[in-house]
């Protein structure tokens, strides 16, 4: 017997837990290993994420679930353990990216559309047979002059609704991800322009899921923070976490259980310190939790630099984030507790 989808989903949320995206693709996982002087093989790819899926506390207590990209979905960890196995051991989900990219978008200088649909229904059954429970598309949204386009919000969403009604016929939970770009090209753009382009995508998302006929109980939505623009950083972490609620208030029926976000090129502490403010200031229909690639990952490559001498310490920096992190899905994170640290 399958799964009810509302479980599933309501289990990536609950409890403090959130997600661990760690679900690069093989050219964005090479420019975080660039960053370390690190060549990207398969066997180094499988080193690192070996590395995170076995650093026991973290993922027992903060990691509801881990987006695996498809290569590391059916790979195995050094001693030929699936790394699917290992993740189920430690009572977290695994799921997978499906979208196949963001790609420039015709007719539509400047923007992209996500691709991926064609043969999805039958690569979700593979992913299924795998374990994957829950899987991710991200749609991505750029602001810049005279962007984004009605035509790019609308070819995203509805893509993104398509995604997620065959994940639901498969038996996968989808993360909807519509990211409203913070650190793409120019930056520049304030937290005004970023919640009213957030809530123009968001609410063309919900319009198209709904006539997808998607269930809206058995999905998770995975935004943007309500922020500036990475060369226009200046709004308060009390600032961005009202927009933040606000713009979600407005657009996200409280059908759905739960809201994950990406990090999105944040520090990794500003992305701690909003997703708590917004737990400890409001009172919210939905689960708010966390999603991050960087925002869990970017101390603990650092500390690891592939070398295996350095797998504890990496586990150390990977645990340390991921406790602050649920701190933060429960609202109760505080600055010196980093610095204890
Ligand atoms: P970041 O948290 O690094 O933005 O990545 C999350 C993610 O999965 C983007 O698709």
């Amino acid at each position: 017997m399958r799964e009810r989808l509302e479980d599933i989903a309501v289990a990536m949320v609950a409890n403090g837990k959130g997600l661990l995206a760690a679900d690069e693709s093989t050219s964005t996982i090479k420019k975080r290993f660039d960053t370390i002087g690190l060549e990207s093989t398969e066997t180094s790819r499988r080193d690192y994420r070996e590395m995170l899926f076995r650093a026991d506390e973290a993922m027992k207590k903060y990691i509801s679930g881990v987006i695996l990209y498809e290569e590391t979905l059916f790979q195995k960890a050094a001693d030929g353990t699936p790394f699917v196995d290992v993740i189920k051991a430690a009572g977290s989900i695994p799921g997978i990216k499906v979208d196949c990219g963001a790609k420039p978008m015709a007719g539509f200088p400047g923007e992209t559309i996500t691709e991926g649909l064609d043969g999805l229904r039958e690569r979700l059954d593979s992913y299924y047979k795998a374990g994957a429970r829950f899987a991710k598309w991200r749609g991505v949204i750029a602001i810049a002059d005279g962007l984004p386009t009605w035509g790019a919000i609308k070819a995203n969403s509805q893509a993104l609704a398509r995604y997620a009604a065959l994940c639901q016929e498969a038996g996968i939970v989808p993360i909807v991800e519509p990211e409203v770009l913070m650190d793409g090209a120019p930056g520049t753009h304030d937290i005004a322009k970023c919640a009213e382009v957030t809530e123009w995508v968001l609410r063309t998302v919900f319009t198209d899921l709904y006539d997808a006929r998607v269930s809206l109980e058995g999905m998770i939505l995975k935004p943007n923070m309500v922020i500036d623009g990475k060369n226009l950083r200046k709004a308060s972490v009390e600032e961005v976490a009202e927009r933040t609620v606000q713009v979600l208030k407005a657009t996200v029926p409280s059908a759905v259980p739960g809201i994950a976000f990406l990090s999105g090129g944040q520090t990794v502490e500003e992305a701690t310190a909003h997703l708590s403010a917004m737990n400890a200031g409001f009172d919210l229909p939905w689960e708010l939790t966390y999603s991050y690639g960087r925002g869990l990952q970017d101390s603990a490559l650092k500390a690891w630099g592939g070398r295996p001498e350095n797998v504890a310490a990496g586990q150390r920096a990977f645990t340390h984030r991921a406790r602050m992190n649920s701190l933060a899905a429960l609202g109760t994170w505080k600055e010196d507790l980093e610095r204890a640290a």
